[in-house]
């Protein structure tokens, strides 16, 4: 099934400047970006993102290092496009990641790894929802 999801460059990933890298690996897997920016959160968007998160001892930590540098966020657009971004991205913590994926690759510590991906359709469109208006979606697919 063609789907949409969310993708996250996160601070670390911009900062060793491997926004290209990563696309590449989105486009190689079959995916399309159909929206692509950077932007800096704040802390409070960061809160507000990762709102289902903010009973999470991690919830702090997480939201200032998300809010800590520029991030690049992607509408990605695919077959299956929500499994086949977690699979590319690996496992959260990059120590649990399996060879070949983003997170293996590039990520140092589970704070730290790299990029964020949706987890259910029904998140892929409050995610997608919270960085792109729907004019801003453009399906060159
Ligand atoms: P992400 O996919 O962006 O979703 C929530 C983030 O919280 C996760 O990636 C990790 O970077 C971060 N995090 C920190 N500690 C944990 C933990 N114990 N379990 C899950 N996620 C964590």
């Amino acid at each position: 099934m063609l789907e949409r999801t969310l993708a996250i460059i996160k601070p670390d990933g911009v900062r060793s400047r491997i926004i290209g890298e990563i696309i590449r690996r989105y486009e190689q897997g079959g995916m399309t970006p159909i929206a692509i920016r950077s932007t800096q959160l704040t802390k409070e968007q960061a809160e507000a993102f990762y709102h289902v998160h903010r009973e999470q001892p991690f919830f702090g930590d997480l939201t200032s290092f998300m809010s800590s540098g520029p991030i690049v966020v992607l509408a990605l657009e695919g077959e299956g496009a929500i499994l086949r971004h977690r699979e590319l991205m690996g496992a959260t913590d990059p120590a649990m990641a399996a060879d070949g994926t983003i997170r293996k690759a590039f990520g140092t510590s589970i704070d730290c790894n790299v990029v964020h991906g949706s987890d259910a359709p029904d998140t892929a469109d409050k995610e997608i929802t919270f960085f792109f208006k729907n004019t801003d979606l453009c399906a060159i697919t």
